[in-house]
C-alpha cells in the first residue's frame, strides 16, 4: 500500500523530500471509490513523473444540498489496495475540517468553459471544483496533474483556472475508460441495477451515432434533437442536456471546428454524464 498522509504539513514534508532528490511530482485528484478510470490516470501520471500523489477527498463544496454527498461511496481500505496495484506513491486523505476549517470563506469562480452544460443544472459545482483543485495544487505543488476526459467540462475548467491564476501545474487530459459495452466507468455506476445498466450503456452508443452524423455534415439542431429523443426512447427519464460544443473553448460548435458532444441524463436517481469527440472530416 502507498504511504497515507492526512495533513497538509505531512503532505508538504513528503513532497519536499522528493523535490530535494530532484524527483518530479504528478497529482491525481479523486473523490475515491476508485475504478479502472482512476487507475488509468495514475498510470499516465507515472509516465510523466517519478512520483505520483493521489488525493482522495469527497469535496462537499461541489455537491448541492439536494445531491448525493452523504450517499457518495466511501471505501478507503479498498481504494488503498487499488492504489497499491497502480503503484501510486502517496495517498492524501484530508478531512473536511482540514480542508474547510470553521470560518473558511473563499470561493474560486472560473468563467469561460464553465458556462452552460453542467452549470445549468449544477450552478455551484465548478466553483466547488475550482476551489478544491486550487487548494490541492497549492498544498501539493505538483509539476503535473492528470484529469479524465470523462468529465470533459471539468478538464476545460481546470485548464482555464491554471492559466488564469498562474498555477504552475501542467494539466494532462486522459481518455475515458469504458466497460466492454461503452459505458464510461464511474463511481456512480454502483447505484445502477441490472436493467438500468442496460439503458445506461445506450448513452455512449447514442453519442457516438450523433457524432458520426454531425461529422458527416448533418444539421446540428436536428441531429441534437434526435439524440435527445433517442435517449428518452432508450429509457432515460430526463435528459439534462445534449450539446455539440467547440472542443477547446466549449463555445458554440460549427462544422469546420474540432467538436465534442456532451450529455447528461438521469436513470432513476442516478445522473450519468458522457462525451465524445466529433471526428473531423
Ligand atoms: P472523481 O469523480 O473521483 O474523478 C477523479 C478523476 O478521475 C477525474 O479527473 C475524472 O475525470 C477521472 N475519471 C473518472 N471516471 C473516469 C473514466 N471512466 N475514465 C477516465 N477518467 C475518469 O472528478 C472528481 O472526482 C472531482 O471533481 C475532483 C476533480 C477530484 C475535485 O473534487
Amino acid at each position: 500500500r502507498p504511504a497515507v498522509v492526512d495533513s497538509v504539513a505531512a503532505l508538504r514534508a513528503r513532497i519536499r523530500d522528493w523535490r530535494r532528490d530532484g524527483l518530479r511530482v504528478a497529482m491525481v485528484p479523486t473523490m475515491g471509490a476508485l475504478h479502472e478510470g482512476h487507475l488509468s490516470l495514475i498510470r499516465i501520471a507515472r509516465e510523466r513523473a517519478e512520483r505520483c500523489v493521489v488525493s482522495i477527498f469527497v469535496n462537499p463544496t461541489q455537491f448541492a444540498p439536494s445531491e448525493d454527498l452523504d450517499k457518495y461511496p466511501r471505501q478507503l481500505a479498498r481504494d488503498l489496495d487499488m492504489l497499491a496495484t497502480a503503484r501510486a506513491d502517496l495517498a492524501f486523505t484530508p478531512t473536511v475540517d482540514a480542508m474547510y476549517p470553521a470560518g473558511f470563506a473563499t470561493r474560486i469562480s472560473v468563467g469561460g468553459p464553465s458556462a452552460g452544460l453542467e452549470s445549468d443544472f449544477r450552478p455551484t459545482f465548478f466553483d466547488g471544483v475550482a476551489t478544491v483543485v486550487a487548494k490541492l495544487f497549492l498544498q501539493a505543488t505538483p509539476d503535473y496533474a492528470v484529469f479524465g476526459e470523462k468529465d470533459y467540462q471539468q478538464l476545460c475548467v481546470v485548464r482555464q483556472l491554471c492559466r488564469d491564476i498562474d498555477l504552475p501545474v501542467e494539466i494532462i487530459g486522459a481518455p475515458t475508460i469504458r466497460d466492454a459495452h461503452g459505458l464510461a466507468m464511474s463511481s456512480r455506476n454502483a447505484y445502477l441495477g441490472e436493467a438500468e445498466l442496460q439503458i445506461a450503456r445506450q448513452l455512449n452508443v447514442v453519442l457516438r451515432k450523433t457524432a458520426a452524423a454531425l461529422a458527416a455534415g448533418a444539421d446540428q439542431k436536428d441531429t441534437i434533437a434526435e439524440a435527445r429523443r433517442t435517449l428518452i426512447a432508450a429509457g432515460f427519464h430526463t435528459v439534462d442536456y445534449v450539446e455539440a460544443r467547440e472542443s477547446l473553448t466549449l463555445g458554440p460548435w460549427r462544422h469546420d471546428r474540432a467538436g465534442r458532444i456532451l450529455a447528461a441524463a438521469w436513470l432513476g436517481k442516478t445522473r450519468l454524464i458522457d462525451n465524445v469527440e466529433v471526428p473531423t472530416a
